[in-house]
């Protein structure tokens, strides 16, 4: 393959910086590098560094190294590079992790299928992974005992979007069913091809509503990317088909629910405006609790969104990838399943509660 100039692409305006200087070493379990220490060296990948949940994890990955550099006497590097949705520019970027000598690499895959090379190369050169959020096949991570993933369950951010519209239809169901048919009729915008949350959670949210005894009706569904703008074209699109039949937009995540919001402020005007006219908005579910998402559901623009914990995600990648280079053990609060998997659980956001975890995040952004 051609080799091609590398270009470092930073995050949040930071790369590659050394956050804190210290004297006291640790000492490497891994074998055959066996040294006194004083800095963990940290490779990370993003698929795309415009995407708004990950923007969010590295933020905080950010500043909770910043904390635990004083916590543990260390100095703790991180890189931070853009694959640019292409899994070839992700390898090269691992290789360079493998050059440079760094201690783990946090990979999160461009293509959760495609994770065989970026795997080869770092257990020849005997340098860890910890894969986060785009899931890979179990099969891969078996293939050595250094990789482990960190993310969410699915499944779970499904049932509860399908919990959040529930609650709802108990307390109020003709403003849900509109039309009074007794049958939801709902359109769907759906992530990415082939990611793991898209099809999970497009599927068990519907399950979970069919379960509790609801009919529903598809209207329409189309893959918008994770992308706002992507899903206010396809929003756009589903009210010039359907204006006034769309009950409920569910959507994969935040940005998407928005971009949805974004295309009924245009088409039918604010949720006010919209009401006046006699054409009330459907209501609109995300996932994420990013900080966008958090104020639509302040606002009432979004019934209710799923906190898909990217903090939680961040802390517990450093803190493996500490515990990894030091032998120390991870606390016991951390569970690690099957030697492999670190999964953060979900939480139902609605207004009711909105308000409790915008300013758990504020606390958090201020530490
Ligand atoms: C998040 C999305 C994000 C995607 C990227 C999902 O878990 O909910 O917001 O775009 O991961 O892989």
């Amino acid at each position: 393959m051609k080799k091609r100039a590398k270009k470092m692409i930073c995050m949040a305006g930071i790369c590659g910086v050394v956050l804190c200087v210290s004297g006291c070493g640790i000492t490497s379990n891994f074998p055959g590098k066996e040294k006194k220490r004083a800095e963990l060296k940290i490779g990370i990948s993003v698929y795309d560094q415009y995407d708004t949940f990950l923007t969010e994890v590295i933020s905080r990955l950010q500043s909770y190294a910043k904390e635990k550099e004083k916590d543990w006497n260390i100095t703790i590097t991180l890189e931070i590079q853009d694959a640019n949705k292409s899994q070839l520019v992700q390898n090269d970027q691992n290789d360079e992790f493998i050059k440079r000598n760094f201690d783990v690499a946090c990979i999160n895959l461009v293509d959760r299928t495609d994770a065989s090379t970026i795997i080869d190369k770092a257990k020849k050169a005997d340098m860890p992974i910890i894969f986060f959020n785009r899931e890979l096949v179990e099969e891969e991570l078996e293939r050595w005992d250094k990789l482990y993933y960190v993310g969410a369950d699915a499944f779970k951010s499904g049932q509860i979007q399908g919990q959040i519209l529930i609650e709802q239809c108990e307390k109020d169901f003709a403003s849900v069913d509109r039309n009074g048919d007794g049958i939801i009729q709902y359109v769907m915008l759906e992530g990415e091809a082939g990611h793991q949350d898209s099809i999970v959670r497009s599927m068990y949210v519907i399950d979970e509503i069919t379960k509790a005894g609801y009919k529903v009706e598809k209207l329409a569904d189309e893959i918008a990317n994770w992308s706002r703008s992507q899903a206010e074209t396809k929003m756009t699109q589903f009210l010039s088909s359907y204006r006034n039949e769309i009950e409920v937009v569910f959507a994969n995540n935040d940005d998407m629910a928005l971009g949805a919001i974004d295309a009924l402020k245009k088409e039918l005007g604010t949720k006010r405006e919209a009401k006046d006219n006699g054409t009330p908005w459907p209501y609109v579910l995300g996932i994420d609790g990013t900080e966008v998402g958090l104020e639509a559901v302040a606002n009432g623009e979004m019934l209710g969104t799923v906190l898909n914990d990217g903090k939680g995600q961040a802390e517990r990648m450093l803190d493996l990838a500490y515990s990894l280079v030091s032998g120390e053990s991870l606390s016991e609060e951390i569970e690690l399943i099957d030697g492999k998997y670190i999964r953060l659980p979900y939480q139902k956001v609605t207004a009711e509660n909105v308000a409790k975890i915008q300013w758990n995040m504020q606390e958090t952004i201020k530490e």
